[in-house]
């Protein structure tokens, strides 16, 4: 798929990550709808890509909520061929902290955005991307799921969100193979550690030691690697199926 013929739904588009998905894809001629549960950042964010941008206040685990927004952004897009999944929280914690045992609903909550949410959205696309008109070799849309190297090598802290992350990459193959017949495509990225707003808000000692613990380049991840590695998986239209790590060689420890 050329970039200029995209019609995309990013999720988390308001910041971070989905936001320069969208910065990537909105400077070689595609159109976006970002779908955020942030109203502010998205209208800004919107606002700074122009009119080749929309903001679409929605949170990824409303099935109804994700299923009009998305046919409301097809129609405003004049069309919809690519979901990219970029929408997630941290959920830290650990099984056994200070104040006791993790409550269930941390857990669940951090299950429900990473993982449901990202089925939720993707589903939803499929499901009105089923209806394209056939491009070269029969394609008809991709959706691009962020998962998290934290899905191989979680750390302390991480039950949560590690779940989350694995099931992404677990439901990848089972869906890229199901939409084959659609000519639908599905790929994930597993980010490393990379410089965005969700790792702003971590202790300065964290992030230096993050960025010292990748074997090369020695520095956390720029949100632009990871646009272009979406654009990448967007123009390739023989990657399918795959979780791809985008993580300078790091392999996460314990703690
Ligand atoms: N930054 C990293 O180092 C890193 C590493 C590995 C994986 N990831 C993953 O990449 C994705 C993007 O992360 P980021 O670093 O850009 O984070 P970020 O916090 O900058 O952006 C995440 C966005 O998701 C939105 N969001 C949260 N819950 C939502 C919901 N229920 N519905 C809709 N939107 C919601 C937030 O408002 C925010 O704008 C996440 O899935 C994250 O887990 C990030």
């Amino acid at each position: 798929m050329q970039l200029d013929q995209v019609k995309a739904v990013i999720t988390g588009g308001a910041s971070g990550l989905g936001h320069a998905v969208a910065q990537h894809l909105v400077a070689h001629g595609a159109k976006v709808a970002l779908f955020d549960v942030n109203e502010e950042k998205g209208q800004a964010a919107a606002a700074s890509l122009g009119e080749a941008a929309r903001f679409y206040r929605t949170d990824v685990t409303s099935e109804d909520g994700v299923s009009a927004n998305v046919s409301a952004a097809r129609d405003a897009m004049g069309g919809l061929n690519v979901v990219i999944n970029c929408a997630g929280i941290l959920g830290a914690g650990r099984v056994l902290g200070k104040e006791g045992p993790m409550a269930l609903g941390t857990f669940a909550t951090t299950v429900m955005v990473n993982l449901v949410g990202s089925f939720n959205v993707a589903k939803a696309g499929a499901a009105l991307m089923q209806g394209n008109e056939a491009g070269e070799d029969g394609e008809r849309g991709v959706i691009i799921n962020t998962a998290s190297v934290a899905a191989y090598e979680g750390q302390i802290g991480q039950a949560a969100y590690s779940a989350s992350k694995g099931g992404v990459v677990g439901m990848t193959l089972p869906m890229a193979r199901e939409l084959s017949r659609f000519g639908i495509r599905v790929a994930t990225i597993a980010p490393g550690i990379f410089w965005t707003p969700m790792v702003d808000s971590m202790p300065p000692a964290v992030q230096e030691s993050l960025g010292a613990s990748i074997p090369f380049p020695s520095r956390l991840g720029k949100p632009e690697e990871f646009a272009t590695t979406a654009a990448f998986i967007l123009t390739n239209r023989y990657i399918n199926g795959e979780t791809i790590r985008l993580d300078g060689g790091v392999r996460l420890q314990p703690k």
